[in-house]
Formats: C-alpha cells, structure tokens, sequence
C-alpha cells in the first residue's frame, strides 16, 4: 500500500500514525491463512509459529526481549565488563550430570552443548577482572513446566575479588536496570500486552534478602512441608516470593541441593555462599549465583536466565512465548 501517512492520536497500537491508502499492489496471495480472529489452541498457533510471530502480541514480545538483550549488554559495558564468548561444545560437565545433550566428537570422545559458559568466564576472570558471557545454553531436563526450555539464553557475569554479599548487590542493580529499561523504552509494547506495570515500577534496590535457613522456616509457617536440607521448589519458590513486592533473593543454601563449584560457607559448612534471586508474581528462580570453591583468589558470579525475566516482565504465563523458537521437551520444530 502506498499512501499519505498522517499523525493522528485514534491510530491503533498507540502508534499515533495512520496511512491514507492511494494505492494497492497484490505481492502475493496468501488464502487460507490458518490464524484467524477466533480463539486458537496453544499447539495450533506454535505449529504456525512462523505466521503466529506476525500478531501484534507476539511482536510486543520480541520488542521487549529485544530491549531486555540491549539492557543487558549496556549495563555491562558502561561497568566496564569484557565480553568472554565461551564454548557451546564441550568436554565438561558444567552444572549437573544427569542434564546433558551429547554428541559423537571424533577421536575425542563425547562432547556436550554447554549447560553453562562459568567454568571458563571464571578463568577470564583472573585476567579480565570484570567479564561476562552471554548465550544458548542447554538442558536436557524432562521438566514440563512453564518455566522450563531444553535450549535458553543465559547472561553471566564473573568479578574477581566480589565475595557473595557483592555478588547479590551486583544482581540487585542487574535486575532493576533492566526493568527500568523496559518500563522506560517499550511503554506501548508493555500496554499491548495488558502488563499491569505498577508491580514492576517497585522494582528498585535495595532487594530484600533471606538466608535459607529463614525461608525454610518462614515456607513450614505458611502451611508447607518443606524440611531443613531439601530443595526449594517452583511451588515453595511462589509462596515464599509472594510475600514480597520486590524479587527476593535467598542466600546459603545446603550444599547437597546445589552445584559442586559454589564455596562452602565457612561459618556453617552444611551450606554454601550462593543465592537464587526470585521474581515476584509467581516468575520464580530468575538468578542462581554464588561465591565460587577458590585456591586463588576469591570470585563470584551469575546467570541470570532471559526467557524467564522477559516472560515476567511481559507477564505472560509461560517462558515459550519468551523466545522466538522455542525448544522444549515436545518441541523441536519449526
Ligand atoms: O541456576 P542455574 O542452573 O545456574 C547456572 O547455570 C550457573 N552456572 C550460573 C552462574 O553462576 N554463572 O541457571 C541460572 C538461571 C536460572 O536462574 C534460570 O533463570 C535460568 O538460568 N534457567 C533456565 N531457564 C529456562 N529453562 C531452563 N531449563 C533453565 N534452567 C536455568
Ligand atoms: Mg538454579
């Protein structure tokens, strides 16, 4: 279509144009396009997920992510952070055994697709100080929840000489930089999706903190059945995070809930110098961290997961619409 593109405040979307058509070209014919105005099934619209990205939803929720991804590399730059790419194949267990895609690697053996890039931005950090890495990382979990994808994009940062207390205050700044962002640049993608964005707007620092310990104890009080020692899960991670207007972030976990590399926490060996970060409005684990088992120098870091911080900022119910292909345990095409 061509036309006179005119301002005028009525326009849909809050795009505040509209276009006078003057003329109209035929490119191609496009009969039968399966989404129509109706309702349709989650499955239906992920077959025809090429078309369904076209709708106005979707394209809100590729603008925010796109902002989010924006936010997150300026923050680092302008903190002086080096960009360390690390491997998406290789040789190491990066998190947990039992959570591997595998492949045939010539001569050498088996290598896997990356759970992590830590274990290597931990080595750029003794040369670079400040670094992060940022990119696919992979889970052959068979979780089915809405929070989970077999293939998501992970941003972590390593900082020598941060001890666990810097670490939490460095995730604090992270996380409401990247909300401000949003709230900031994608107003109308925002509004699009019907965010209520009030919650999000109470997204500053300082963040409430609580040792494990405590939220066992506070999550036995609300009415679970959770024992000193035992993981928090998805459902314990909603209770315990409703009872806060900001993420929270829970510190020094049992070492036998968590990875192998997090520093024991020398006041209480029984547990560990980390943190997962929760969001608020039932998102859940959006942050895991830790102070890092060191005979060097003292480092700690994170990963901070993009589908989930983009599906809580969007506040959609489930982290596949986060991503414009998603890979999970039913889903490898399109
Ligand atoms: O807690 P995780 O497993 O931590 C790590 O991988 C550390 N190596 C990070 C570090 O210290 N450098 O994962 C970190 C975050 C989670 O909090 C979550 O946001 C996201 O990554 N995440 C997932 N997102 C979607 N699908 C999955 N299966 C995810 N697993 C983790
Ligand atoms: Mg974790």
């Amino acid at each position: 279509m061509t036309g006179t593109v005119r301002a005028d405040p009525r326009a849909p979307g809050g795009g505040g144009v509209e276009l006078t058509a003057a003329d109209l070209k035929i490119l191609g014919p496009s009969p039968d396009f399966p989404i129509t105005p109706k309702e349709h099934g989650t499955a239906f619209l992920f077959e025809h997920r090429h078309l369904w990205l076209r709708s106005r939803r979707q394209v809100a929720i590729a603008r925010v992510r796109h902002e989010v991804i924006q936010a997150i590399r300026d923050f680092f730059y302008e903190r002086n952070f080096v960009l360390v790419d690390t491997p998406i194949l290789t040789g190491a267990i990066g998190e947990a055994a039992g959570h591997l895609f595998a492949t045939e690697y010539f001569d050498l053996g088996t290598a896997y697709l990356a759970q992590t890039g830590q274990l290597y931005v931990e080595a750029a950090a003794a040369a670079l100080g400040k670094v992060y890495c940022f990119g696919p990382t992979f889970r052959a979990e068979k979780s089915k929840t809405r929070r989970h994808l077999t293939e998501f994009w992970m941003v972590e940062p390593e900082v020598a000489w941060n001890d666990s207390d810097d670490n939490m205050k460095l995730q604090e700044e992270f996380v409401a930089y990247i909300v401000a962002r949003a709230l900031e640049r994608r107003k109308t993608e925002l509004a699009e999706l019907e965010r209520d964005t009030a919650p999000l707007e109470r997204i500053r620092p300082p963040f409430p903190r609580v040792s494990y310990t405590d939220a066992v104890e506070k999550l036995k009080a609300l009415g679970s059945d959770i024992a000193w020692g035992q993981d928090i899960g998805g459902d314990e991670e909603t209770l315990l995070a409703k009872q806060y207007d900001r993420p929270v972030m829970v510190f020094n976990y049992p070492r036998v809930v968590k990875a192998f590399y997090m520093k024991e926490n020398p006041a209480d060996p029984r547990t560990v110098l980390n943190n997962d970060m929760l969001a608020p409005e039932g998102y859940g684990e959006i942050i895991g961290g830790s102070q890092r088992e060191d005979d060097t120098f003292a480092h700690s870091g994170f990963g901070l997961g993009v589908e989930r911080t983009v599906a809580w900022i969007c506040g959609i119910p489930h982290v596949r619409e986060a991503i414009a292909f998603p890979r999970t345990l039913y889903k490898l095409w399109p």
